[in-house]
C-alpha cells in the first residue's frame, strides 16, 4: 500500500548559521556566496532541506535576530540576487529553502520603531508594547527587566530579548497584516517555508503578566495559516522554548494552526538546577533525558509531529555537552544514534557532522554573544566570582557553536581568509571537513550512512517508539516498529563498558555499528558504541 508520508517527515534539514559557514569576498564574516559554494557539500551529505538563519538587514545587536527591514537582505551577507541564486541553486539540486521568521519582535532600527519613538500619534506607536509604569514585572531573556524607559514619552516599551529588540504588539490587525503581506513576498520568491522564531510568544497578554503560550497564540496562529499558508505545501516549524512537551503536541495537532511541528526545548534542561537559569549547570542527567524522550514519544504517537536535535545556533555544541571530547569521534556518533534513531525531523546544525566541539576563550573580550556578555554583567552584580561565571558560560555560552565552519587545516580553517568576526576554535588542525571526509571512521561517515539508512526504512519515520532500558542511565535502548520492519537501537552514554541483556535478537542484523560487534543476548558494549540493527534486512 503506498503511504502518504509528508516531505518534511523525513527530510533532513541542516541549519546554517550564516555569520559562520563560509566567507566568500573576504571580510571575515560568512556570506550568501560562501554557501553557494557549499551546495554541492550539503547534497552529498544527504541535506533535503536547507534552514537559514536570518540574513535580513539588521544592524546585528543579537547576529541578526534584530531585523531592521524584513524585505532586504543584509549587505552583510549579499544581495537579494545571491539569495536567489542561492534558492535557485537549492532547488535545482533538489533540495529546499526554509528561512527564520523573527516577528515577535524587530530591531530597534526598523522604521517602525523609529517612527513609534518619534511620534507617539503615528499608527506605528501602537506597532509596539508600551507601559506608564515598568509593570508587571517581567525579566529578559537576556539579563535584567524586559521594560526599557524612553524619557521623552515618559513610558516604557518592553523588550523580551535585548533591548535593542522591541516586542511587537499582536493585537495591533493592521501591524499582523503587514506582517502577513511580508510572509507572502517571501513564500512567492520560492522560499519552502519558515522556522518560526520564539513563535510561541506573539499571543502574549503582557499587562496582565501572561507571556509563554499566551491567550491568543492559536487566533494569531489560525490567522496566519489562513493569510499565508493554506494551500501552499511548505513547511513550518514553530520555535517554542518555553512550552511544554504537552502543549508542543496540541499546538502541532490543530486543525489548520499552520504548524508543522514543533522545535521545543525540554530535553536541553538536564544539565541545569531546577527552576533556575540556564547558567546555573549540572552535569546531564541522562535518566531524565531519556525520560523526556519517552514522554515525547507518547505525546507525539498519534498526533503532531516533533523536531530531534541536540544542538543548534543557541545551544552548545552536543559532543562537549553530552559526549566526550576525550571520545569525540565514537560518542559523536553515538548521539547521532541516540538521537536521529527517534521519531521526528531530523535537524543537523553546522559542523555537528564533522564532530566540532565548543570554545573556551581565556579573555571575555573573545565573547560577541549579547546575552553572554549581558550574562557577566548581572552575574558579576549577584556577586559570582568571575571562574564561576566563565565556566558557566564554557559550558552554556551560545558562541559555543558560533565560532567558524571548520572546512580544513589551513589559516583560519579554510572559513575565509582573513580574521573572522569571532575566533575560529583552535582545533581546527585536527578537527575539520577535509579530514572528516576522508576518514571513513569519522562522525561525518557514520551519521550520513545513518541518514541514508533513515531514508530507505519508513520505520523511522512512522514507526512506533519503545524504550527497552528505562531504568538505565547508562545506556538507551530502544525499538521501532511499524507493519514492515523493526529496527533496535543500541546505544552506551559512557566511557565504561556497559553490560546489557537483550531479550529479543532473533532475525536482526547490525546495518551500522561504530565498533565491529556481534548482536547477541549478553553484550558487552565499549566506550560510546553506538549499533542499529534491522529485522529481516
Ligand atoms: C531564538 C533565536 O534562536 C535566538 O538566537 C534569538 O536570540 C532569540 N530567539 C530572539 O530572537
Amino acid at each position: 500500500m503506498e503511504k502518504n508520508i509528508k516531505w518534511w517527515k523525513n527530510a533532513l534539514v541542516y541549519q546554517i548559521y550564516p555569520l559562520s559557514f563560509k566567507d566568500s569576498n573576504s571580510d571575515g564574516v560568512g556570506d550568501l556566496k560562501g554557501i553557494i559554494s557549499k551546495l554541492d557539500y550539503l547534497k552529498s551529505y544527504g541535506v533535503d532541506v536547507v534552514w537559514l538563519s536570518p540574513v535580513y538587514e539588521s544592524p546585528m545587536d543579537d547576529n541578526g535576530y534584530d531585523i531592521s527591514d524584513y524585505t532586504k537582505v543584509n549587505p552583510l551577507f549579499g544581495t537579494m540576487e545571491d539569495l536567489q541564486e542561492l534558492i535557485d541553486g537549492l532547488h535545482s539540486r533538489g533540495m529546499k529553502l526554509i528561512m527564520d521568521l523573527v516577528v515577535n519582535h524587530t530591531s530597534d532600527e526598523h522604521i517602525w520603531f523609529k517612527e513609534a519613538l518619534n511620534n507617539p500619534n503615528s499608527k506605528y506607536h501602537d506597532y509596539y508594547i508600551w507601559n506608564k509604569e515598568a509593570k508587571p514585572e517581567i525579566g529578559s531573556v537576556f539579563s535584567g527587566s524586559a521594560w526599557e524607559y524612553v524619557e521623552h514619552l515618559d513610558k516604557y516599551y518592553f523588550h523580551l530579548f535585548s533591548r535593542r529588540q522591541p516586542d511587537l504588539n499582536w493585537h495591533n490587525k493592521e501591524m499582523r497584516e503587514e506582517i502577513y503581506q511580508m510572509i507572502n513576498s517571501w513564500l512567492d520568491k520560492g522560499v519552502d517555508g519558515f522556522r518560526m522564531d520564539v513563535i510561541e510568544l506573539i499571543g502574549k497578554d503582557v499587562l496582565n503578566g501572561k507571556i509563554g503560550d499566551g491567550p491568543y497564540l492559536e487566533t494569531y496562529l489560525f490567522e496566519m495559516w489562513e493569510r499565508c499558508f493554506k494551500g501552499r505545501d511548505i513547511m513550518n516549524i514553530g520555535e517554542m522554548g518555553g512550552i511544554s512537551q504537552e502543549r508542543a503536541g496540541e499546538l502541532t495537532s490543530i486543525e489548520n494552526s499552520g504548524l508543522h511541528m514543533t522545535f521545543q526545548f525540554s530535553h536541553l534542561s538536564v544539565d541545569q538546577e531546577a527552576w533556575k537559569s540556564k547558567w546555573h549547570i549540572k552535569p546531564v542527567d541522562f535518566k531524565e533525558l531519556k525520560n523526556v524522550f519517552i514522554k515525547n514519544h507518547e505525546i507525539f504517537k498519534e498526533k503532531g509531529w516533533n523536531s530531534l536535535f541536540l544542538s543548534n545556533h543557541d545551544q552548545p555544541r552536543q559532543i562537549s555537552r553530552f559526549g566526550d571530547e576525550n571520545y569525540r569521534v565514537k560518542s559523536g556518533q553515538m548521539l547521532f544514534l541516540m538521537i536521529y534513531g527517534q521519531k521526528g525531523t531530523p535537524y543537523v546544525y553546522q559542523g555537528e557532522e564533522i564532530g566540532m566541539t565548543g570554545i573556551k576563550f581565556d579573555d571575555l573580550k573573545s565573547y560577541k554573544d549579547v546575552e553572554t556578555l549581558n550574562w557577566y554583567k548581572e552575574a558579576t552584580q549577584l556577586g559570582w566570582p568571575h571562574e564561576r561565571i566563565m565556566k558557566s558560560i564554557y559550558s552554556k555560552g551560545r558562541d559555543n557553536s558560533r565560532t567558524p565552519f571548520q572546512w580544513n587545516n589551513k589559516p583560519f580553517a579554510g572559513f575565509s581568509d582573513v580574521k573572522p568576526w569571532l575566533e575560529v576554535n583552535p582545533n581546527y588542525q585536527t578537527i575539520n571537513a577535509e579530514l572528516e571526509l576522508n576518514d571513513d571512521d569519522s562522525v561525518y561517515h557514520f551519521s550520513k550512512r545513518l541518514f541514508e539508512i533513515r531514508k530507505a526504512f519508513d520505520v523511522f519515520t512512522d514507526g512506533e517508539f519503545k524504550c527497552l532500558d528505562q531504568e538505565a542511565s547508562s545506556t538507551f535502548i530502544y525499538k521501532r516498529f511499524n507493519q514492515t520492519h523493526e529496527a533496535l537501537i543500541i546505544t552506551n552514554l559512557t566511557n565504561k563498558e556497559q553490560e546489557i541483556h537483550l531479550e529479543e535478537i532473533k532475525g536482526f542484523s547490525i546495518v551500522l555499528s561504530n565498533y565491529d560487534i556481534k548482536l547477541s543476548k549478553r553484550m558487552i558494549l565499549p566506550p560510546y558504541a553506538a549499533i542499529l540493527s534491522i529485522k529481516g534486512v
